[in-house]
């Protein structure tokens, strides 16, 4: 476990979602188990203590010496390990997991963990537990889509199990098809979901993020300095709820979470045409995006030449899309806004909340340091229907989003 030296360095917080969680980490024989390796040491730098477990096949790919330098635990290889002789493994590892975690998971773990078989120490481990798991199934493409191993993915699939389906690509057999190992970013997300909380399941959850873009002339364009975090932030975590999520993102240089499904837009148009068709499904619609409020009157069809010292750029109001949606509000819709200040925030953001009467209110002021644009933190305040207010200390961007997502959750209760 990390201490709380390490959880805040140089004053700024990080974020460890994984902190206090015990993981079984389940290697079987593939190539990938290279890869899991290094993604074992990332789930422990996530707060995670990882105690690996190797089948007989996985020692001829890579040493549990690896592992053990690593995660900075024992290595299980046998049922019966005469070091331990006081104590079956299979049922005291069991006891101490979160969570199983199959990386890599072969076909015929998954095939004996779908069929009850325990003949070592990994598949006996799985049925002496009854938590969480996670498959991160990588193999031949054709063993991956041979139907007795999808047949066996949907059963522990149905059996609330969590796979993190392998990725199309060239694989190590000198093969190309779906079988690589699944991403760091897919694995990590698909491990946090598992030990998540799933209060937003069956949840349709819309959620805008980043600036807009309005055209100016064929090169260039009006915009503002959101870098999409927040919004990314939150999309994620509602994802990891359970939610079925739909990103509607500006231009941002970051990557949209892996399962959420994402639609870019460009400018305040744009994104109020996907919003207003997005949101009529809608259970819960968070507008963290920084819609531009002006966009030029008219988009010149070439390029604007500097002919004249001063150049009087005209500009008009866009569609405000929030305003719309509360007027168009279906019943038990739970809608969210965010308030980008610079100074006096608290009376700023109660006079939008009264404008703009939301559910929660997340305002910020993006001049204060550590605030707002184009950083990892965030310093809100969260204001409710009564006009509430909650003031969070400086926060990851991810933190905040939980806090967010929490005062969601609870106005469906
Ligand atoms: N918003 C919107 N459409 C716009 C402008 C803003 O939907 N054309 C949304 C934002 O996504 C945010 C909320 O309105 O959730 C408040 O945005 P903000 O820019 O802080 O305030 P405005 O209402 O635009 O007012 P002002 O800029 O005058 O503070």
């Amino acid at each position: 476990m990390l201490s709380d030296n390490k959880k805040i360095a140089s004053g700024v917080p990080s974020y460890f979602p994984l902190e206090g969680r015990t993981i079984i980490l389940g290697v079987s024989g593939g190539i990938a188990a290279y890869k899991a390796a290094g993604y074992a040491r990332e789930l422990g730098r996530l707060g995670a203590r990882i105690i690996p477990v190797m089948t007989r096949n996985a020692e001829n790919f890579i040493t549990p010496l690896t592992f053990a330098a690593l995660t900075g635990e024992k290595v299980h290889t046998r049922t019966f390990d005469m070091e331990d002789a006081h104590e079956i493994p299979h049922i005291s590892l069991a006891r101490e997991a979160d969570l199983m975690l199959f990386m890599p998971a072969t076909a015929n773990i998954i095939a004996k963990a779908a069929a009850g078989i325990a003949d070592d120490l990994l598949s006996t481990l799985y049925l002496a537990y009854s938590g969480p798991a996670v498959f991160c199934p990588a193999m031949n493409p054709v063993m991956y889509q041979h139907f007795a191993t999808r047949n066996n993915l949907d059963i522990l699939r149905k059996r609330g199990h969590m796979v993190a389906d392998a990725e199309q690509g060239d694989t190590a057999c000198g093969e190309r098809g779906p079988g690589r190992l699944a991403s760091w970013e897919h694995i990590r997300e698909t491990v946090i979901r598992s030990l998540t909380l799933q209060n937003l399941q069956g949840m349709k959850v819309l959620v805008t993020a980043g600036p807009t873009r309005e055209r100016v002339d064929p090169v260039r364009f009006v915009s503002n300095r959101s870098s999409g975090r927040m919004g990314y932030a939150v999309a994620a975590e509602a994802w990891r709820r359970g939610a079925c999520v739909t990103l509607v993102t500006g231009p941002c240089s970051i990557s949209p979470p892996k399962g959420v499904r994402t639609i870019l837009v460009e400018s305040a148009a744009d994104m109020a045409r996907a919003v207003q068709s997005e949101a009529e499904t809608a259970d819960i619609v968070i507008m963290a995006a920084a819609v531009a409020d002006y966009t030029p009157e008219s988009v010149q069809e070439t390029k604007i030449k500097k002919s004249s010292e001063q150049l009087v750029l005209v500009l008009k109001r866009t569609h405000d899309i929030l305003a719309g949606l509360l007027q168009n509000r279906r019943q038990g819709q739970v809608i969210v806004g965010f308030c980008a200040e610079t100074g006096n925030l608290k009376e700023r953001a109660l006079e939008k909340i009264r404008k703009k009467p939301v559910d929660l209110l997340v305002a910020n002021d993006v001049s204060e340091p550590g605030s707002g644009f184009d950083v990892e933190t965030n310093r809100v305040l969260l204001l409710d229907r009564d006009h509430n207010v909650q003031r969070l200390p400086l926060l990851a961007k991810e933190e905040v989003a939980v806090r967010i997502v929490d005062r969601v959750s609870a106005l469906l209760d």
